[in-house]
This record gives structure tokens, C-alpha cells and sequence, in this order.
């Protein structure tokens, strides 16, 4: 397998396939302009809300509390709670996010290096070693998770992603840590996101269930599609022998910003999102009745003609091009759920590249060992294995200032 390689049937990564139903029920979009307008929903006609699918009885999981499993309107025509839950954390990731991140996230990313040259190999599993572990630790920071949680929590999220909606368990021990950390805030407040959640529950904003349901979505949304980014941003550059380029333009915001957007396009971590259709609706030829499920494919509205938007001499959808402008992909999802984390999933790829690129010399991709994504509700990276001039790394390693420990 190659790290371009698609994880199922091709035409899901085509947008030219014609909207069809498939054996099971669902219903499949794939082009930009069909994608778009179920992602502007300007008639509600779409609907993230799980309800149809959990047990009428007993504990719901956290997670679906969560506003991206929340509209701003609910299936009895009321008005939801999606843009007020939004609107807490709104101005933190917008103002603040990049700033206060910024040195945790490097400080994190030269300790998980430093980690690995530590072992004296010059062989580094990217996508176990340094990726995965980069966006799990900022997910801890983001929240307040302590560290010795990160494998705990890791499992935990693994647990629920393999169960089915309707047997999925309450989780009651994450609930109940996650109650610790509020309460320790309580006593010791911070000026951190979760300062910011515990405040909005304090004054009647948000409730008990708003709360832990936002320390448990922020784990779920922002570490796998994260982690599978920061794998893709190594495994691409070195598939399309790229390497010594993203060496060359660091530095030079404008071109490492392409060269991300680009990375998030071809890879769209997150491939599809499965919504429940609440009119009766049209794409094509194709009818999609009410109480329905609608697939709709990013990762092949991402190779559109219109990512160009519409330029005649913009590079073809299907190549990875670095310097791809305009790029109008659809990775982070557009409308009210547009992603809120993508600021900063952005700076985790610019600080992994700065970093490994310049602590790392030599790196490439150890083609003798397998490369290996799994196509799942994200496509992850489990294994991207790379060498590195382990004598060069060393010396670079012993000329710096060790990192701020990050806890
Ligand atoms: C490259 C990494 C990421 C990718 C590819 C990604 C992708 C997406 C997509 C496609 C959506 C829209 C889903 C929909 O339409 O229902 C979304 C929403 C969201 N993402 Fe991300 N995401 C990433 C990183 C993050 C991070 C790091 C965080 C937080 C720390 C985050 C937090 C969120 C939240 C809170 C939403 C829901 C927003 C809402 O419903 O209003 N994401 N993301």
C-alpha cells in the first residue's frame, strides 16, 4: 500500500460517480456542488442529531452531547442548541487557540524527538511515534487531561469508535474522571479552555451533560483526524519525493500554508459524514427520501474540478501539487459545523515540520518496512516507518536547550 492509496472502492473517492443507494440503504453523494449544499442545509434538511439511532431508554453516551452531533434546530422543529454551545468556546479558538498553543505544541513535538533519537536507532515510526502522540497530548492540554491518561483515554476513545450506537457503552469511568478535573479546577482555576467551560456551567450556560460532553468531543474530534494529518504531511512528502522542497520553504509562511492546505485536501482524513435526512430531497436522478441516510463524501468532493475554483490552468484534483492555488477544499467540513479545531490542527502540521525537519536530517521512508492506513470514520496512519542520520540528529540534540517539560 501507498500512502496515496485509497482505503476502499475508488468511486468513493470520485466526484463524477452518480449519486446512488447502496444495498444497505444509504444513500451516497460525491460532488462539490452536492457536498456544498447539504453543508449549507439552508433549508434544515439534513441533521447531524444520533436520536433516530440510540436506544429510546437508559444512559446516553457523552459524546453525543457534543455540538457537532447537535443542530440548531432539532428534529421536532425546535430550536437546537448547536450555536450557543458553539459560541462558549468560539472566541477561545479564534483569538486565543494559536497563541497559547504555540509553544506547548513545539515543546511537546521536540520532547517526542528527542524521544526518539533517544533510542539510538535512526528509525522512527512516525505515525505511532511522533504523530499520534503529538495530537493526543495537545487534546490532554486542550482539556486538562493529565498525561499518565494519555493511553487510558486513547483506549477509551478506541472503545467507543468500535461500538455501534445502540449498544455503545456510558463510559461511567471517564465521566466520573472527567468530574475530577471540573472539581480540581473548581478549587485551582486557570486561565485554559476548561476554565472557560467550567465558568459557563457555573452561570447556567451550558448543563452537567453540555459540560462533560464537551471535554469528551474535543478528545473524539481532534486527535485521529489530527494524528492521520500529521502522518499524511510526512508520508506524502516523501511518496512524491517532496522531502528536500518543504525543507526549502521553511520559513516562508505563504508556501508551508499551501503546502498544508494541499496536504489536508489529498488526504481529507475525514472522508464522510453520514447525516440524516429530514425532507425529502434530490441529488441527480437519485430521490432521497425522508428518514434516510445520506453519505456525503469530502474525500471525493476534495478532487473536484471546483477545488480550483473553476481556474482553467489550476493542476488536476486527482495530483498533489504543494503550491495548489486556489484551494478550496473541504477537508475541515464549511458551514455551522465548519471545524473549530482547524487553526490549530494547522499549527501541529507547521511545527512538525519545522521541528522534525531540521532535528531529523536525512529523514526518509524506510521503503523496506509496509506503510499501512486503515479506512475507518477516519482514514488513520498506524504504520509509517522513516530513517534519519541518528549521529547528525544526536549532535543537533546536544546543541539545544532541553524543552520546558510539558505535564
Ligand atoms: C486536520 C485535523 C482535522 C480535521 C481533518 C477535522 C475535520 C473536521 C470536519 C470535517 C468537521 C465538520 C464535521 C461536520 O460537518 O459535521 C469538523 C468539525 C469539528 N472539529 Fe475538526 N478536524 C480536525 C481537527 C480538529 C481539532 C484539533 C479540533 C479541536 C481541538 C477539532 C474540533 C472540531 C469541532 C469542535 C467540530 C464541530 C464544530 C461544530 O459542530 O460546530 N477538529 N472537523
Amino acid at each position: 500500500m501507498k500512502p496515496s492509496d485509497f482505503p476502499r472502492d475508488a468511486k468513493f473517492h470520485d466526484p463524477t460517480t452518480p449519486p446512488f443507494r447502496d444495498d444497505e440503504g444509504v444513500h451516497h453523494i460525491f460532488s462539490y456542488a452536492d457536498v456544498m449544499s447539504v453543508l449549507m442545509n439552508r433549508d434544515e434538511a439534513f441533521s447531524r442529531d444520533p436520536a433516530p439511532w440510540l436506544p429510546g431508554t437508559g444512559p446516553v453516551h457523552m459524546a453525543f452531547d457534543f455540538m457537532w452531533m447537535i443542530e440548531p434546530f432539532t428534529l421536532d422543529g425546535e430550536a437546537g442548541r448547536h450555536d450557543p454551545l458553539r459560541r462558549v468556546v468560539e472566541p477561545w479558538f479564534k483569538l486565543r487557540a494559536v497563541g497559547t498553543m504555540e509553544p506547548i505544541i513545539r515543546d511537546i513535538m521536540v520532547q517526542g524527538i528527542n524521544d526518539v533519537v533517544a533510542k539510538g536507532t535512526g528509525e522512527v515510526n512516525v505515525a505511532t511515534e511522533l504523530c499520534s502522540r503529538l495530537s493526543m497530548r495537545v487534546i490532554c492540554r486542550l482539556t486538562g487531561i493529565e498525561f499518565e491518561r494519555e493511553q487510558w483515554m486513547r483506549e477509551k476513545l478506541d472503545e467507543f469508535n468500535q461500538a455501534t450506537w445502540d449498544n455503545c457503552p456510558p463510559q461511567w469511568d471517564v465521566q466520573a474522571y472527567f468530574w475530577q478535573l471540573i472539581a480540581k479546577r473548581l478549587a485551582r482555576p486557570q486561565d485554559e479552555l476548561l476554565d472557560i467551560l467550567v465558568q459557563a456551567w457555573t452561570e447556567g450556560a451550558i448543563d452537567d451533560h453540555e459540560l462533560i460532553g464537551y471535554l469528551y468531543g474535543f478528545s473524539a474530534a481532534g486527535t485521529d483526524t489530527t494524528g492521520a494529518s500529521l502522518a499524511n504531511t510526512f508520508t506524502y512528502l516523501a511518496e512524491f519525493d517532496l522531502l528536500d522542497y518543504a525543507r526549502s520553504i521553511q520559513g516562508d509562511e505563504e508556501a508551508v500554508g499551501m503546502l498544508i492546505e494541499e496536504i489536508l485536501r489529498f488526504g481529507t482524513p475525514f472522508p464522510m459524514k453520514p447525516l440524516y435526512v429530514c425532507k425529502d430531497s434530490q441529488f441527480g436522478d437519485l430521490k432521497v427520501p425522508a428518514e434516510s441516510v445520506l453519505g456525503v463524501w469530502f474525500a471525493a468532493a476534495n478532487r473536484d474540478e471546483a477545488v480550483n475554483g473553476g481556474d482553467a490552468d489550476g493542476a488536476d484534483p486527482n495530483l498533489f501539487d504543494p503550491k495548489r492555488s486556489p484551494n478550496k477544499h473541504i477537508a475541515l467540513g464549511r458551514g455551522k459545523h465548519y471545524c473549530l479545531g482547524k487553526d490549530l490542527a494547522k499549527l501541529e502540521m507547521k511545527i512538525l515540520l519545522e521541528e522534525s525537519l531540521r532535528r531529523l536530517p536525512e529523514l526518509q521512508m524506510d521503503a523496506t518496512k509496509p506503510f499501512r492506513r486503515y479506512g475507518g470514520i477516519v482514514d488513520s496512519v498506524t504504520d509509517a516507518h522513516f530513517t534519519f542520520d541518528q549521529e547528525q540528529a544526536e549532535r543537533i540534540k546536544a546543541g539545544e536547550r532541553e524543552p520546558t517539560p510539558v505535564a
